[in-house]
């Protein structure tokens, strides 16, 4: 989603404020633009497409000025093109913004009965139009751009800049998150600190409602009811490092190749070595108190809660429910007694699971996320945030956190299972080995890059592919799909494999690569009875199983990727490997935009 960047500074801006920009392109955006105050004049510059076209615009038309903000845009309202471009500019203010404004139709009549004329299809612009119209009215920038805010609703994140104010930058915070950064003699603004790393390590979140005053000597802030707050400056830990490519050619395969090394991190978090009981931070979860677990997310996150529900009622013999968040925040289910509402989110910040989040504020017994960023909304609304410990992710196609969610899952269940009297000793300490020892099974199957390489150059060719999987490792095969079509832009489907005779089957032809995901279990003989139903249409089958589920069965299969034998509880946590590396490798074949792809964005903060 849209990405904003602000900096008052003591040297030229435009080129600091284009290297933040890169720095939230994962985020995913379509244009991008620039405003700097030269002695106090504002002028801006923006450009469709990726931020080398701005970058060549400053080239034949530079901007000068030591202030500044910035944007990269995600369209909402109005197609990708300059005119809808940030920041938006209205007489003597420049405006930048991530989120909507819902009431944006009955300010722009509200200005369009003032005679004032639109030049954009965007939201944003009634922002800047209404400042300006306050401004005119003899407020200062302070006072009309707070104005403005008090007539907005929806979701945003704000940053003002005034002509003739060299040193002032307004931001504020509802909805959507946004930092500031604090320097010497220089302050800034991020919708992440990733967009200030190298700027700075110290950072203060707004929080909802917030907004903050900012001029080189520092913050001032005020809560939503306009009284002073005092916001920590946090020492943040990211460093330019942890957001480098490593000699990857994409952030996807870094991320990917990390896995064994963060999934390893995260279990020595929960399950400190000489332990054999999960550890939860703070007061934990008392499962003996849970009846029912309600798990909510979005997308691959979504994934990682399906998957988590074969084995809470496995293992943990809990009743479980999951729901995608957009269709649980409307639905109004009832919330029962002893209900646990877990959240799972990579960003944090997805709109959609946030509104669920509060949706189940006072109706849960308890509220628990599994995130991966500690100052997320979502982390800090929750009774207990798990952290899943991945690091920063920038592939768009989230990879490592979904491996680390599915993992924290895991170790969520096995504690559920101890609380509630559902384990032995001897299988909770076999259940607790097979963890100890995943990152090195991982590994092996980072080996298999080459074969799966080879295997997704086929793919490639293929304009449908059908994902099949059985028991646990049908959300993965979920998984694979998304995966696959979201940067290889292949339409793929996933079905659980005893639906291929309920309809998908009509599908099956001799072009129709089915990936098969079946570690040798015990519902392999059944998914293989699947597999012949697709070769006997002709269909080709790639088969994912381990040495046994191979020779037992790739008589017939257009290709076999090989997989390490594992625990079956853990099988889902490997096979995502394969899953990830096919999709990686079919869309550096077609030459696709690995990291960025289209329409996509990183973090969905509008719904
Ligand atoms: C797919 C992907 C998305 C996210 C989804 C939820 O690769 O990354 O489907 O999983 O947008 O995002 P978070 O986990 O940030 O809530």
């Amino acid at each position: 989603m849209c990405g904003i960047v602000g900096v008052l500074g003591s040297n030229e801006v435009a080129p600091i404020l284009v290297e933040a920009l890169k720095r939230l392109e994962y985020r995913g955006y379509d244009s991008a633009g620039i405003a700097t105050l030269n002695d106090g004049v504002l002028d801006r510059r923006r450009a469709v497409g990726k931020l080398v076209n701005l970058s060549d615009l400053l080239v034949h038309d530079p901007l000068a000025g030591k202030s500044g903000i910035g944007h990269t845009r995600w369209a909402t309202h109005g197609a990708p093109s300059v005119k809808n471009a940030h920041p938006h500019r209205a007489g003597n203010v420049a405006v930048v913004h991530n989120g909507i404004i819902e009431n944006y139709r009955e300010l722009r009549a509200e200005l369009a009965a003032e005679g004032i004329q639109f030049s954009t299809d965007t939201d944003t612009e009634t922002v800047a139009l209404l400042t300006e119209l306050y401004l005119s009215q003899g407020n200062d920038p302070i006072a009309a751009a707070y104005k403005t805010l008090a007539r907005l609703e929806g979701a945003f994140a704000l940053a003002f800049l005034f002509d003739g104010n060299d040193d002032l930058i307004i931001a504020a915070r509802k909805g959507s998150p946004l930092a500031i950064g604090h320097g010497d003699g220089e302050m800034y603004v991020g919708s992440d600190a990733i967009a200030l790393a190298p700027l700075t390590d110290r950072i203060t979140y707004l929080e909802e409602g917030d907004r903050a005053v900012v001029t080189r000597q520092g913050v001032t802030i005020h809560d939503g009811n306009g009284k002073l707050a005092n916001r920590a400056v946090k020492k943040i830990k990211l460093t330019s490092a942890s957001i480098d490519k490593a000699g990857h050619r994409h952030f996807m395969a870094k991320e990917i190749a990390e896995q064994p090394e963060v999934i390893g991190d995260t279990i020595r978090h929960y399950l400190p070595s000489g332990d054999d009981m999960v550890n939860l931070p703070g007061d934990g979860v008392d499962f003996t108190k849970v009846q029912r677990l309600t798990m909510v997310a979005c997308g691959t996150a979504y994934y990682a809660c399906l998957t988590a529900k074969y084995w809470f009622e496995q293992i943990a013999r809990l009743p479980v429910e999951v729901d995608v968040a957009s269709e649980f925040r409307y639905r109004e289910p009832p919330i029962t007694e002893g209900t646990l509402a877990l959240f799972v989110s990579q960003s944090g910040e997805t709109a959609d699971t946030l509104a669920a989040l509060r949706y189940c504020r006072d109706k849960a017994d308890q509220i628990v996320s599994v995130i991966n960023v500690p100052e997320s909304s979502i982390a800090r609304e929750s009774d207990l945030a798990l952290p899943i410990l991945a690091g920063v992710e920038i592939g768009v196609a989230s990879t490592k956190a979904f491996t680390c969610q599915l993992t924290v899952l895991l170790m969520l269940a096995i504690k559920a299972a101890a609380d509630r009297g559902e384990l032995d000793p001897e299988t909770m300490a076999d259940h607790v080995a097979a963890l100890r020892g995943l990152p090195a099974i991982l590994n092996v199957a980072l080996d298999q890059n080459d074969t799966i390489k080879a295997a997704a150059q086929r793919l490639s060719e293929a304009r449908d592919v059908l994902f099949l999987g059985r028991g646990q490792m049908y959300p993965l095969a979920l998984e694979g799909a998304l995966k696959l079509k979201e940067i290889s832009y292949i339409h793929a489907e996933a079905y659980a494999s005893g639906e291929l005779k309920h309809g998908p089957i009509a599908l099956i032809d001799k072009h129709m690569p089915v990936v098969v995901m079946a570690p040798r279990d015990t519902l392999f003989d059944k998914t293989v009875s699947n597999m012949q139903e697709v070769m006997a249409r002709r269909g080709k089958v790639m088969l994912i199983s381990d040495d046994r589920g191979i020779s037992e069965a790739s008589e017939g299969v257009w290709e076999t990727i090989r997989m390490p034998h594992i625990h079956t509880t853990l099988a889902p946590i490997l096979y995502a490997i394969p899953a990830q590396l096919l999709a990686y490798h079919t869309a550096v074949a077609k030459g696709t935009d690995v990291d960025q792809p289209r329409n996509l964005a990183k973090s969905v903060t509008v719904e």
